[in-house]
């Protein structure tokens, strides 16, 4: 079933686990008018978490399915769908989402399923490369170079076509969490920056 015609304008339905503030700076230039696309709706796994905060407070319509509310995993698929359908959601951010996408749901909306990855992909990508995880490696490893993938999501970690990527330097005396906390700051630039060149027809996806 192909749920997506006639695309105009970015209606995006974020994915979050945990803090969600690379959803508030896609909101926020969304507010701004630096992104001409609308916010959905937010679908978290997790009840507690900072992402489902920040929607309330941003009025953006917020749903938590996880394995809890949905033990069913058609059932739990089909809810996602349902979610963002409701809010007219035609392309799918993850931004911290801790749960491996079902190809169901990325069919449901065309491949229009975007992730943001902590480093330079396709190095330091694939499954338990998540988190201060994926910043250890790349200091271990000696990078000079690491900062933030935008990719398209398919039914591998990490796997989908890169879309752009944004170089943090490594410094010396990084350690995994400094490292982390400059290549946040990269992400929040760099995925509204991508989803506006969709909404422009700049980059296809
Ligand atoms: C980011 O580091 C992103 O690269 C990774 O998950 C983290 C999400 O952070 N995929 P936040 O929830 O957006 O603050």
């Amino acid at each position: 079933m192909n749920l997506i015609s006639n695309m105009s304008n970015l209606i995006i339905g974020f994915l979050a686990s945990h803090g969600g503030s690379n959803m508030q700076a896609i909101i926020d230039a969304c507010k701004l008018g630096t992104l001409h696309a609308v916010p959905g709706a937010l679908v978290s796994n997790n009840s507690s978490s900072g992402a489902m905060e920040r929607a309330k407070n941003e009025s953006v319509p917020s749903y938590h399915i996880s394995s809890k509310t949905h033990p069913d995993p058609h059932e739990h698929d089909e809810a996602i769908i349902r979610a963002f359908c409701e809010n007219n959601v035609n392309t799918i951010i993850l931004a911290g989402y801790m749960r491996k996408l079902n190809p169901v749901v990325i069919k449901a909306f065309n491949g229009r399923v975007l992730n943001i990855h902590p480093a330079l992909l396709p190095k330091f990508g694939g499954e338990g490369m998540w988190g201060m995880n994926v910043h250890k490696a790349v200091i271990a490893a000696g990078e000079k170079v690491s900062g933030p993938t935008v990719h398209l999501v398919d039914s591998e970690y990490d796997k989908g076509r890169i879309l752009a990527q944004a170089k943090v330097f490594v410094k010396p005396d990084d350690t995994p969490e400094t490292l982390a906390a400059r290549i946040l700051e990269k992400e929040h630039e760099l995925y509204p920056i991508v989803l506006q060149k969709i909404a422009e027809g700049v980059i296809r996806i």
